[in-house]
């Protein structure tokens, strides 16, 4: 079994693989990430190969604190005012490389620009103290499928393909990060994530919310429409129950006659919504069931970040 309780002494074991170029899934608040040492190329080049990821989909580069974040992009006063206050935590910056610091080009997929955080997870954190360099890491599951909340999620994805998978229980948050890009004057919101953008408004006032589904070369490659996807087909909507459909519920009138149901947050509750959210698509995901209704969920708070899952779970494959 590749998967390790997280304690001082495996941290340090994974750190070592790290170094030696291996890659190790770990948690985060938001969900387990599939790392590397982001400062060596073939290490970065096996989570994309892991994945099957396209290549022009750069990575998140994870890192202790804002002190390490500033050697390897450009802090502007808002990146440094956001990260003071929000760091650690579910926030992903995308700022301006900085290009003298040893980081693998496979990281940013070329770009000028990189994307970086400090992760709010004891066990990410010691993880990142003990290898002493960032650690590009996206969600540890393949590209487009559901993205993973506990060690035994990222099992069932790789198996024996990853030799090591840290296990810090689920997480927290259930929901990836928020990425702001503040590499132009406006600030663009181009993943909603677990930092609210409420949250964010209240520090910077009125953020742009980038434009989504493009394909080619999208501002923010991970912008691809189909994604989140369990193998049964979604559907937003939940009128009449199909024959063998699955319902995921959202607070406390919940229709009847599906086959199974999953209820996010019987209260109504977009946090423990978030939470439950990508545990929930699994245990819906039965072959021999024939599809996924979801009741709706209004927009605000974490709500925003649940739509966008849902709508990328439920768009064209
Ligand atoms: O919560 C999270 O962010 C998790 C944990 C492991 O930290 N990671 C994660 O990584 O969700 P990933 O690779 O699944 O998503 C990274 C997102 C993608 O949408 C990617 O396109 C975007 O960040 N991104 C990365 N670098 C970028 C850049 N330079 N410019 C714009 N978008 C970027
Ligand atoms: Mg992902």
């Amino acid at each position: 079994m590749p998967i390790l309780s997280a304690t001082v002494a495996t941290i340090a074991e994974a750190a070592r693989h790290l170094r030696s170029g291996g890659l190790v899934a770990f948690p985060t608040e938001t969900v387990y990430g599939l790392g590397a040492d982001a400062t060596q190329d073939k290490a970065v080049a096996a989570i994309y190969e892991l994945k099957s990821r396209p290549s022009f989909n750069p990575l998140i580069a994870h890192v202790a604190d804002l002190e390490t974040a500033e050697r390897y992009a450009i802090f502007d006063h808002r990146a440094r005012y956001l990260a003071r206050r929000l760091w650690p935590g579910a926030l992903t910056l995308v700022l301006p490389r900085n290009r003298h610091a040893p980081l693998s080009d496979l990281v940013t997929a070329g770009l000028s620009t990189l994307a970086i955080r400090v992760p709010d997870h004891p066990v990410a954190l010691q993880l990142l103290q003990a290898l002493g360099r960032p650690v590009a890491a996206p969600s540890a599951n393949r590209s487009g499928k559901v993205s993973p909340t506990t060690a035994e999620h990222v099992d069932e994805e790789f198996g024996a393909r990853l030799a090591m998978i840290l296990d810090g229980g689920p997480t927290r948050v259930g929901l990836e990060s928020t990425v702001l890009d503040l590499t132009g004057e406006r600030p663009v919101l181009l993943r909603p994530g677990g930092v609210t953008r409420e949250t964010l408004e209240a520090s910077l006032g009125e953020i742009d919310v980038a434009a989504e589904g493009h394909t080619g070369n999208p501002k923010s490659p991970g912008m691809l429409l189909s994604h989140y996807a369990p193998r049964l087909p979604v559907r937003l909507t939940c009128d009449t129950p199909r024959p063998g459909e699955a319902l995921l519920a959202f607070g406390p009138d919940v229709p009847e006659g599906f086959a199974l149901v999953e209820n996010l947050s019987p209260r109504g509750n977009p946090v423990e919504a978030a939470a439950n959210l990508f545990a929930a698509l699994r245990r819906l995901d039965q072959p021999e069931l024939t599809g996924i209704a979801v009741m709706p969920i209004p927009a605000q708070g974490l709500g925003l970040a649940l739509q966008d899952r849902l709508r990328r779970a439920a768009s064209p494959r």
